[in-house]
């Protein structure tokens, strides 16, 4: 029997075939654009999205029995809102977790409506990237488009959408929008009411792993699938991803260094962070979970090294960082570049280099990157560590933890050891898993974790490097603060 696992990310689809023992048996990505209308905007068609799983899904199943394929589960980008009018047509592009033109609807939510009520109502504040915020704007802004819209849904929702017929969700992702009542997992009316929806505009809501339909007729024959093939109600990324790396129950963390920087905790009961600096969100295994979330991880040794450098050899350019630097380099990178949400929420913060010298190399620069996001990371796990949250080590996965210097650096930032499992594909393999309890292959997504998840490395905290790094730490943290106030000044 074979499932397939969707990854839809920010920058392509990533899909994985798996059997009914776990093994990987083929993959194969897609990638497509990602626009900036404005500087600090961020949108997709969802369109694009579409056709690349079209075009990927083929490819996947195409050495394989076609009958033996039961189940797809998806794990998406969080928080981006898709509008479709009465015929389900995209009214307008996506406007994506990394957008930050609400500034305006964040501050009314969070100071006009009040941090309390909203947290009262969903166990969370408005951050930029969140959905609510953005029917917000689309009703200020673009009143015509908000007038059209018949159903809202998020990203990997458009996805289940195409391929069932069936406007749902799950918990997870719905938890992201704003609009949920995460505790006790229902649409909350006080917020429907603040951003002028009904119920009836909103997808049904569901576990991540129950089956939500199967696949329509023309799309069965496009992907060369049988039509009883179950399409489960998914995830948002980071929970897809913490299921793939086995990150459920009480207490467990999972870092996801991808285009985003994410530290989820995951918690059996519901938790809220009493300053709302962590999410508070519910989990694809049946729990909840709190995250930090930083916009520009990964995304920011692409731009140092593709945009600025010119399609460097990450590699190649990481060799050249001397193993006597680390901890002790005077150059700092605040990883501000679409803003940030977690812990600072500011959607005003920029990118900066700052230290630097005459004698400052391009390799200092590289180092200064990796460490400026590993700090940023830091700054989450101070808050989980400040509500008494002890972490003792961690999972770790993304593209960005497959450099063992940054995983090196991370270690030592945090000062604790880093798992990485055998099976490194994240969320396409968390919606796989889920894939497979929709199937009835194992009866709870944390036992298909215990029996398909396995760590294969871990890097471990040096105690010199850690106390080189715990100095470095407080160092970095006076930065922001000290700009803060120049940033709305100099956009
Ligand atoms: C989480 C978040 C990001 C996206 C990235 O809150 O916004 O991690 O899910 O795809």
């Amino acid at each position: 029997m074979y499932y397939i696992g969707i990854d839809l990310g920010t920058s392509a689809v990533k899909l994985l075939l798996v059997d009914d023992r776990g093994a990987v048996i083929n993959e194969v990505s897609r990638e497509y654009p990602l626009s900036f209308p404005h500087p600090g905007w961020s949108e997709q068609e969802p369109e694009d999205w579409w056709s690349a799983v079209l075009s990927a899904v083929p490819e996947l199943v195409r050495d394989v029995d076609k009958s033996s394929v039961r189940a797809v589960g998806l794990g998406g980008q969080m928080h981006g809102l898709v509008a479709l009018d009465r015929e389900d047509r995209v009214i307008r592009p996506a406007i994506l977790w990394n957008d930050g033109r609400t500034a305006r609807e964040v501050d009314y939510l969070n100071n006009v409506v009040g941090r309390d009520r909203l947290s009262e109502y969903t166990a969370n504040i408005a951050f930029a990237g969140f959905t609510a915020p953005k029917l917000l704007w689309i009703r200020e802004n673009e009143p015509e488009n908000f007038g059209k819209i018949a159903k809202i849904m998020l990203p990997k929702d458009y996805l289940v959408y195409k391929m069932t017929g069936v406007h749902a969700t799950d918990y997870s992702d719905a938890s992201g929008m704003l609009l949920l009542d995460v505790q006790h997992k229902r649409w909350s009316k006080e917020m429907l009411d603040i951003c002028g929806l009904t119920e009836e505009q909103l997808p049904t809501l569901h576990e991540s792993w129950e089956s939500v339909g199967t696949l329509k007729a023309e799309v069965a024959e496009a992907f060369g699938l049988p039509e009883n093939v179950k399409v489960c109600a998914g995830a948002g990324d980071n929970a897809a991803a913490a299921v793939g790396t086995g990150t459920v129950g009480e207490g467990s963390c999972n870092i996801s260094l991808g285009t985003s920087g994410t530290v989820f905790i995951s918690s059996e009961k519901f938790g809220v962070d009493p300053m709302n600096a962590l999410h508070s969100f519910a989990h694809a295994d049946g729990g909840y979970h709190l995250m930090g979330c930083m916009l520009s991880a990964a995304s920011c040794n692409k731009w140092w090294l593709d945009d600025v450098s010119g399609d460097a050899d990450y590699a190649a350019e990481q060799a050249k960082i001397s193993p006597e630097k680390l901890g002790r380099g005077h150059v700092w990178f605040l990883p501000y570049l679409m803003g940030e949400r977690s812990p600072i929420n500011d959607t005003n913060a920029r990118g900066t280099f700052t230290g630097l010298t005459m004698d400052t190399t391009h390799a200092d620069m590289t180092q200064a990157v990796l460490e400026g996001v590993a700090f940023a990371i830091r700054d989450s796990f101070e808050v989980a560590r400040a509500l008494g949250i002890n972490i003792e080590r961690s999972n770790i996965c993304g593209g960005g933890a497959k450099s063992p210097l940054w995983r090196k650096i991370l270690a030592n930032v945090l000062g604790i050891p880093l798992d990485m499992v055998a099976t490194e594909q994240g969320p396409g393999y968390g919606g796989a898993i889920l894939a497979m309890v929709a199937d009835g292959v194992y009866p709870t997504v944390r036992e298909a974790c215990t029996k398909l998840v396995s760590v294969s490395s871990t890097t471990c905290p040096e105690p010199e490097l850690t106390a080189l790094y715990d100095e470095r730490y407080k160092q970095f943290r006076q930065i922001y603060p000290a700009m803060k106030n120049l940033f709305p000044k100099i956009l």
